[in-house]
């Protein structure tokens, strides 16, 4: 049987979109004025507590451990390119760890010692610092144990959401007096928000160091390269009755909500690809706050293993996955691709 060859009808106006995408500068219109730049990046930075420390991460490529007399001539040229922001991470190699974690706040803590080091060097950088106990304790848990059993099995980490909070508004106040801009919370214990912001408010800091909570952050699997590079791998057990399940959306918006009410200034969630969804819910709950995202260390380290098999291109990639947390909503990128942007960007 004869059958004419199929002649689609004419286009309707509405079926062609392509003219707005037929040159470099309509496809940048695209992105509606929301387009990774220089200020949103947030560049996350081990200090060793070896002063002269220049030490390779072998599980996070380009990055080190370093040692604050080392701080300039790494840090400076970076500030020159256009750096705005570094989240500080302490690691403790000498130090000596203990239940309640007394090294966070230690005055000769590297981080202290960091942030006054910085603020004399780099008067314009926004000094930002990781608040967590788990670099500091000798069981490697976020918090402070307590005394009952867990419910759930022998092997989980039972820890004092009360006490685990004071601690750590203590060692954010001690962060905020060495010159901390903004203390950033990755612990996950309930109340610990309420409880920083009134320690801040109390020693005299509540309007000048913000806060920024890690609201949304998932007991992922892309946080093993961190805790090598910070030595802060659990002793026993894992982080699963602190941080949240990774099919928790509801969970994630409850938390969101939560930290907004006890006074976070800025919403966090981490990690980042696998959470695009979150981060999209966080922007819509806390459309008054900045929303920033982590770009944590197993999803870059998985980014630069698949370039170097060839699957694709590193920069390419690191665009593209960026690009896509600003378009879910975040302002903020915590990145260990923030030194190769500084030069991308420029191009
Ligand atoms: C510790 C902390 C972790 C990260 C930031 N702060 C690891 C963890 O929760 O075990 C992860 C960052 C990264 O993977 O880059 N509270
Ligand atoms: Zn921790």
């Amino acid at each position: 049987m004869h059958t004419d060859p199929y002649v689609a009808p004419p286009l309707d106006v509405s079926s062609v979109i392509h003219g707005g995408i037929h040159h470099p500068v309509l496809r940048s219109y695209q992105d509606q004025g929301r387009s990774l730049n220089k200020s949103m990046l947030m560049y996350p930075i081990f200090i060793s507590d070896d002063p002269d420390a220049e030490q390779v991460i072998s599980s996070l490529p380009g990055q080190k451990r370093w040692g604050i007399n080392k701080l300039e001539g790494f840090l400076g040229p970076l500030v020159s390119k256009g750096l705005k922001s570094v989240i500080l991470f302490g690691v403790p190699e000498k130090m000596i760890k203990d239940e309640r974690g007394s090294a966070a706040d230690d005055p000769n803590t590297p981080v202290i010692l960091a942030l006054k080091h910085l603020s004399a060097l780099f008067p314009h950088l926004f000094l930002a610092v990781d608040v967590c106990l788990c670099e500091y304790t000798s069981h490697g848990h976020c918090g402070i144990q307590s005394s009952l059993p867990h419910p759930a099995h022998s092997n989980a980490p039972s820890l004092d959401a009360d006490a685990s909070a004071q601690r750590i508004a203590d060692v954010a106040v001690a962060y905020a007096k060495a010159g901390a801009h903004c203390v950033a919370p990755s612990d996950m214990m309930d109340g610990r928000i309420r409880a920083i912001k009134m320690g801040l408010i109390h020693s005299g800091y509540g309007n000048r160091c913000t806060l920024m909570s890690y609201a949304a952050k998932f007991a992922s699997g892309l946080y093993g390269p961190f805790r090598e590079a910070a030595g802060s791998t659990p002793m026993f057990g894992d982080r699963k009755c602190y941080q949240l399940p990774p099919n928790g959306r509801g969970i994630a918006r409850r938390a969101v909500r939560r930290d907004i009410s006890e006074g976070a200034d800025i919403i966090m969630v981490k990690p980042a690809l696998p959470y695009l969804d979150v981060i999209s819910d966080a922007q819509e709950i806390a459309k008054d706050l900045p929303i920033a995202c982590y770009q944590v260390s197993g999803e870059y380290a998985m980014i630069y293993a698949g370039a170097e098999k060839g699957i694709y291109d590193l920069k390419q990639m690191a665009f593209e996955t960026t690009e896509s947390m600003v378009r879910a909503g975040a302002g903020i990128i915590l990145s260990y691709f923030t030194p190769e942007f500084l030069d991308w960007l420029e191009q």
